[in-house]
């Protein structure tokens, strides 16, 4: 038997994306194993939104290098960066053999009976298919939350963004192959989902049925035994008020919606070429807040994006004091390759970015605090995700994708057998800090740890 080892970089995409792997490596016989050095087959699958997380990849290879020569294990490169590089992997890290991104799994198992057969240069780069990579053999890592995709690729052409190269066209996925595939996984005891697509609502059902995101939404909510859908990204342009309305009537729908904005200025929103205004975006913010279920809105923000001025900047802190995130992940502009930002005049040196980054960073983290503070005393459901050993406490997750541990006094911690992992849990929240909450589970006998 075979044995293989595989590291993951960058999005969700690209997580489930090497749980289709996993699925089809242990269809075709290989045994995983948990490092490189027992490997026989050792596989990257690798992100290059960022020039760091390209980097990341080049640095494992290294780490291999010399090993390489005398050993037969065989090295792939799977994901953004090799479709990004291309063959000229092979020429940065010669003990590579196996280059294929991530619309060319589908023709894994061919490029896989390749390398079996001793070919040192193996390829799959194209990205002129229809096809998802729909396979009946994936293995999800998570027991509980399953990610589906509903949609590959993206049409938009953000000025800084490689993934329009890495991962092709937008191809969606039929609403019946979706539905399917979220009835099977309720059927084999997953309660939430988690709708995967760089822009899901760009989503729209290539059959005649026709139907937009919102309408897959509602449907994937009415899945018998899907107690939670949850979906990423979304698009500000694509964000229609149907979404809004969907969370509102299905409960099943949770209450948080990621929604990167990337810049408060209308100007620089144009230079990224981003097609909506700021003021189209704090439109959608308005139907969110005045939805009827409390909505977490999170977000991605870019800063130092070549040409930002100190205005502009100004105006980004504005856009986040006003609209209160509940989270954010901010990013200092990397230059990427082939995208047209590269060519733009006056690029942000380094150490402004850094001022930006934490200037924006700090803001955030008080509003964080105070957000999170607001529910303080108050009871929410949690999707139990496991027991953290370290601080004794079992780790949940709000439908608002908060974080918020808690004690149980029946079942402190895992025990012969009896595990809280899975279960549907009301807690009373007692702390709460900038990035999560903490708590008692609701109805257990005592509330001691309330001042802990
Ligand atoms: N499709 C999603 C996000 C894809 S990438 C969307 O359009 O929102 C995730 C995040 O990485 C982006 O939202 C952006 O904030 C960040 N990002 C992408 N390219 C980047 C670059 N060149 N430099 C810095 N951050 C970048
Ligand atoms: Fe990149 Fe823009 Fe597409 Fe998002 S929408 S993946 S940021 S090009
Ligand atoms: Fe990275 Fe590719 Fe995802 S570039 S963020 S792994 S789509």
């Amino acid at each position: 038997m075979k044995t293989f080892y595989i590291e993951t970089f960058g999005c969700q995409m690209n997580a489930h994306d090497s749980e289709k792997v996993v699925g089809t490596l242990l269809e075709k016989g290989y045994q995983q194993v948990a490092g490189p050095e027992d490997a026989e087959l050792v596989l990257y699958n690798t992100c290059s939104i960022r020039d760091k997380a390209e980097q990341k990849v080049f640095h494992r290879l290294q780490q291999f290098k010399h090993a390489a020569k005398n050993s037969k294990k065989t090295f792939g490169v799977l994901g953004c960066v090799a479709q990004q590089e291309g063959e000229r992997i092979f020429e940065r890290a010669p003990h590579v053999s196996l280059v294929a991104g991530s619309a060319s799994y589908t023709k894994l198992p061919e490029l896989l009976i390749q390398l079996e057969a001793g070919n040192r240069r193996v390829t799959g780069l194209s990205l002129d298919t229809n096809e998802t990579f729909d396979t009946p053999f994936t293995r999800r890592d998570n027991p509980h939350r399953a990610y589906l995709t509903i949609i590959e690729g993206c049409d938009k052409a953000c000025a800084y963004c490689v993934v329009p190269f890495t991962r092709g066209p937008e191809r969606s996925r039929t609403s019946e192959s979706v539905l399917r595939e979220a009835h099977s996984l309720a059927e084999t005891g997953y309660t939430e989902v988690q709708l995967l697509g760089q822009n899901v609502n760009s989503y729209r059902d290539p059959s005649p049925a026709g139907w937009d995101f919102a309408r897959l939404l509602a449907a994937t909510g009415n899945v018998a035994g899907i107690r939670r859908v949850r979906f990423t990204t979304s698009h500000p342009r694509d964000f229609g008020r149907g979404i809004v309305d969907a969370i509102d009537e299905h409960p099943a729908l949770c209450n948080h919606v990621h929604l990167p904005v990337q810049s408060g200025s209308s100007a620089v929103l144009a230079r990224m070429q981003r097609l909506y205004t700021r003021d189209d975006y704090m439109r959608r913010i308005e139907w969110m807040k005045n939805s009827r279920r409390d909505i977490a809105i999170t977000t991605d923000i870019i800063v130092g994006f070549p040409g930002e001025t100190e205005a502009d900047f100004a105006e980004t802190v504005d856009l986040i004091d006003q609209v209160e995130y509940d989270s954010m992940f901010i990013f200092k502009y990397s230059k990427r390759p082939n995208t047209p930002a590269l060519a733009y005049e006056d690029h942000i040196p380094e150490e402004e970015k850094t001022r930006r980054f934490l200037i924006l960073q700090e803001r955030q983290r008080s509003i964080q605090m105070r957000r999170n503070g607001a529910y303080v005393g108050k009871t929410e459901e949690v999707h139990v995700e496991g027991y953290n050993l370290a601080t004794g406490q079992w780790i949940g997750r709000t439908s608002q994708n908060k974080t918020l541990n808690f004690h149980d006094m029946e079942l402190p911690a895992p025990a012969e057998g009896r595990t809280l992992t899975g279960q549907y849990l009301d807690v009373l929240v007692t702390r709460a800090g900038p990035n999560s909450l903490a708590g008692q589970r609701a109805g257990s006998s005592s509330i001691h740890s309330r001042m802990q």
